[in-house]
């Protein structure tokens, strides 16, 4: 397959390129780079800018599938003009890849992947959610998920099969998440937030690369909940991590206005509260390597 990826030099984006080339697949990137440095060996490489609506429509050449997981990162502080890059650079880039596509009539596209976040379910500790559930979260993320799938369905309207990818948090050595969490705790000065009793859901990086490589080979559409099996509390996951890395937990619990004060609206990922299965995933056959955190944390630590 020739598989067009936007993102393709962030932490998924390059795992995933790296894993399709080695099983022979054709990875074009687009990408806002217009260095070739990171760039993996047999990547070709299609400059775009987005927010200026640019964009190289030669970069659909014989593309099968696409697979789009640009986006500006939620790991900064979230002030209100940030807030607009990330919300435009989901759904402007979205529009744009639209309006490329439209233009070539020619084109030999069969399949539109796109990330999503798991920030579209609402928090609540007593729901488990999976594909099936309806309700959609408020907040600013849960409203910046729900505009970017509704941008990336646009591409329903060229009778094309859409895949959206709701990714939970990250765990992976090379970037991410999992540093930040683990550094404090390396450090001795490790906490949990609140009563820790929150639910995190989060996949390893290999497990949402095999994901999306089995999306793409197998043709799935729809929804798919990319997350591990099981969900993880924040005091069962800082204890696991704790006693890996052999470092006590002796700072008292982080009450939430504190990480409010601390990190303002972005404090909200730490205590997200939810449960969430990769249902359609396991029902479809998909086998995940690290279902649960005990285990992808041995792997990736120390
Ligand atoms: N990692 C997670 O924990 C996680 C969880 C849930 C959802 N997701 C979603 O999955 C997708 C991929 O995640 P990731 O962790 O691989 O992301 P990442 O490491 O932050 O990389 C995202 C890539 O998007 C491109 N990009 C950055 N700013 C941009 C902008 N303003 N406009 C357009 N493109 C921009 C860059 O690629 P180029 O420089 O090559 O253009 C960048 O490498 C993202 O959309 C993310 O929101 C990730």
């Amino acid at each position: 397959m020739r598989i067009l990826i936007t993102g393709g030099s962030g932490l998924i984006g390059h795992a995933l390129t790296k894993y399709l080339v080695q099983k022979g697949h054709h990875v074009h990137w687009l990408t806002m780079q217009k260095s070739s440095k990171n760039v993996p060996d047999g990547v070709q490489t299609f400059y775009w800018n987005p927010a200026e609506g640019k964009i190289d429509d030669q970069c659909w050449n014989g593309v099968d599938a696409l697979v789009h997981l640009a986006g500006a990162t939620i790991a900064k502080r979230w002030t209100p003009n940030y807030k607009t890059i990330l919300l435009e650079s989901r759904v402007v880039s979205a529009n744009v890849l639209y309006a490329s596509l439209k233009k070539v009539p020619q084109h030999q596209v069969k399949h539109i992947l796109s990330a999503s976040g798991t920030a579209i379910y609402p928090d609540d500790n007593k729901a488990v959610y999976t594909e099936d559930s309806q309700v959609q979260s408020n907040t600013f993320l849960g409203t910046l998920v729900q505009r970017w799938e509704a941008a990336v369905d646009q591409f329903s309207k060229l009778d094309l099969p859409v895949t959206k990818v709701r990714t939970g948090v990250v765990y992976a050595r090379e970037g991410g998440a999992l540093e930040p969490i683990v550094q404090p705790i390396r450090w001795g000065m490790g906490a949990i937030f609140g009563s820790g009793k929150q639910m995190q859901s989060w996949i390893h990086l290999h497990d949402i690369v095999q994901l999306y490589a089995w999306l793409l080979e197998q043709g799935h559409a729809g929804v798919f909940n990319g997350v591990a099996p099981h969900a993880v509390s924040n005091k069962a996951q800082t204890k696991m991590i704790a006693h890996l890395l052999k470092r006590p937990i002796w700072l008292p619990p982080v009450p939430r206005w504190v990480m409010k004060l601390i990190l303002g609206d972005m404090h909200e990922l730490l205590f997200n509260d939810k449960k969430i299965l990769p249902q359609r995933a396991m029902d479809l056959g998909f086998t995940f390597t690290y279902p649960d955190a005990q285990k992808a944390f041995e792997n990736l630590l120390p």
